[in-house]
């Protein structure tokens, strides 16, 4: 029986599908190994958002290759590099792949590996078809046990902000049904997990035969068993009023809402094509405050998009100092092959001025991290159980408010799992720690 070695690269859309790849070749009689000095066969699943991302899969085939050039050793490149850098992973002839397979194709993946078995070493056999139907809506996603577990609800994105690889990565919007998505969950709950997290690249825009997002969200808090529902991501142009609602009302849906900004000026979010105003995103957080009050908002922003002024940047700042978010993922752009942004807008902001951008907004992000964590001492918040330890101490268990900020405590008579009451007696810009006050019983 061939052993087969996964690793994954980028967001938890390809963690989800790493699991639907597991679940595929089990089927197909391969042995999954966590060990890739034992593998057969090692797959990397990779990520195209940014340079960065790239450079590390490179890295990691010769490595690979080298500590394995005795033995034969078969490595397939899946993700979001299989569909947008298919040429340069093909023709390289100093590339040793074998196989290619894109987020649409895992089915054929037993296909591919015997093909590539039955022909030896030469030539690359691929297929990075992108589909306008595949959801994988029989395949249920092997998860190990846990807590949280994460579920596609739909696949692809139509959006094309002009700076993002993800529409050519990972093709056409789709939503599977919420009957299978439902279905999913419960499985999911007779596992013993006890959250789930909803994934789409823009999850307002989920739309099956007239069932829109906040109806599927409904139905799955309907779900025994799962106590806490998580989303990502909603884009800031088209928030329902009903979703909010459902956010507002349903108590097993987490107060917690990541927005993503990506920039605070009008001709760069223009620019970006994200067809939303600074004053439409701040209203936007006004209507979400005034119908949730304690809601934790998170963020992502791109520093440095072509042309971005100074003047122009001080509008991210702006926004940012207006909003003060819970926490922010800041990123350098980074010019990416075949986007709108790539064909049309040279990458003319020096590297030196993004990285005075970033440095500045994340030194800003941590004064209000700190700034919104402070105000919860004194507080008791409701923590999910994730582990029982933490990475400083065995003596430390962890888990997760409501609104997804760890919180750490002293070890006692609980388990991973379990919901317990915390005060909250000192918090870093990171994290929030306490003492146990109550152990629920849900
Ligand atoms: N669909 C999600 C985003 C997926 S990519 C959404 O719209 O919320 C995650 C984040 O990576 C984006 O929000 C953006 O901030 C960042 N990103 C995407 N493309 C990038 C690029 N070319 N350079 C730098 N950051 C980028
Ligand atoms: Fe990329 Fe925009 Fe789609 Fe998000 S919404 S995946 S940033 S194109
Ligand atoms: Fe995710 Fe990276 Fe693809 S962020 S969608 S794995 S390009």
């Amino acid at each position: 029986m061939k052993k087969v070695y996964i690793e994954t690269y980028g967001c938890q859309m390809n963690v989800y599908d790493s699991e639907i790849v597991k679940s595929v070749l089990g089927k197909s009689g391969y042995e999954l190994t966590d060990s890739e000095a034992e593998a057969d066969i090692v797959l990397l699943n990779t990520c195209s958002v940014r340079e960065n991302a790239n450079r590390k899969v490179y890295n990691r085939i010769h490595q690979i290759k080298q500590r394995r050039n005795d033995e034969r050793v078969m490595i397939g490149i899946l993700g979001c590099m299989a569909t947008n850098f298919r040429k340069q992973l093909l023709e390289n002839p100093k590339l040793p792949i074998d196989f290619i397979a894109g987020p649409d194709s895992y089915k054929r993946l037993p296909q591919l590996i015997s093909e590539v078995s039955a022909n030896g070493a030469d030539g690359k056999n691929f297929d990075v078809t992108l589909s306008e139907f595949e959801t994988y809506s029989d395949v249920y996603p092997t998860q190990s046990s846990g807590v949280n577990a994460w579920v596609a609800v739909m696949r692809g994105c139509d959006n094309f902000c002009t700076f993002c690889v993800v529409p050519y990565t990972r093709g056409r919007e789709r939503s599977r049904s919420p009957e299978n998505v439902v279905d999913e969950v419960k499985r999911l709950a007779d596992q013993g997990f006890r959250q789930v997290t909803l994934l789409g690249q823009n999850v307002n825009s989920y739309n099956y035969e007239g069932k829109d997002f906040a109806y599927l969200l409904q139905k799955v808090s309907e779900v025994q068993g799962i106590e806490r529902i998580r989303f990502t991501s909603p884009h800031p142009k088209d928030f329902p009023r009903n979703l909010l609602q459902v956010i507002a009302e349903n108590p097993r849906v987490c107060k917690q809402i990541h927005l993503p900004l990506q920039a605070g000026n009008d001709r760069i979010l223009e620019m970006m094509n994200r067809t939303y105003t600074q004053k439409e995103y701040l209203e936007l957080v006004d209507e979400i405050r005034g119908l949730i009050p304690n809601i934790v908002l998170t963020t992502d922003i791109i520093v440095g998009f072509p042309t971005e002024t100074d003047e122009e940047f001080e509008d991210t700042v702006k926004v940012m100092e207006q909003v003060v978010f819970d926490s922010a993922f800041i990123f350098k752009y980074s010019e990416r092959p075949h986007t709108i942004a790539q064909r049309k807008f040279p990458d003319d902001v020096p590297d030196a001025v993004k990285t005075e951008r970033i440095v500045r907004l994340n030194e800003l992000q941590k004064t209000h991290s700190y700034q919104k964590n402070e105000a919860h001492i004194g507080e008791i918040h409701e923590v999910l159980i994730e582990q029982e330890t933490t990475k400083k101490s065995p003596d430390e268990f962890q888990g997760r408010n409501d609104g997804n900020k760890i919180v750490i405590f002293p070890r006692g008579d609980y388990r991973k799992g379990q919901f317990v009451h915390v005060r909250i007696t000192e918090v870093t810009a990171h994290v929030l720690r306490g003492e146990v006050v109550e152990v629920l019983s849900k």
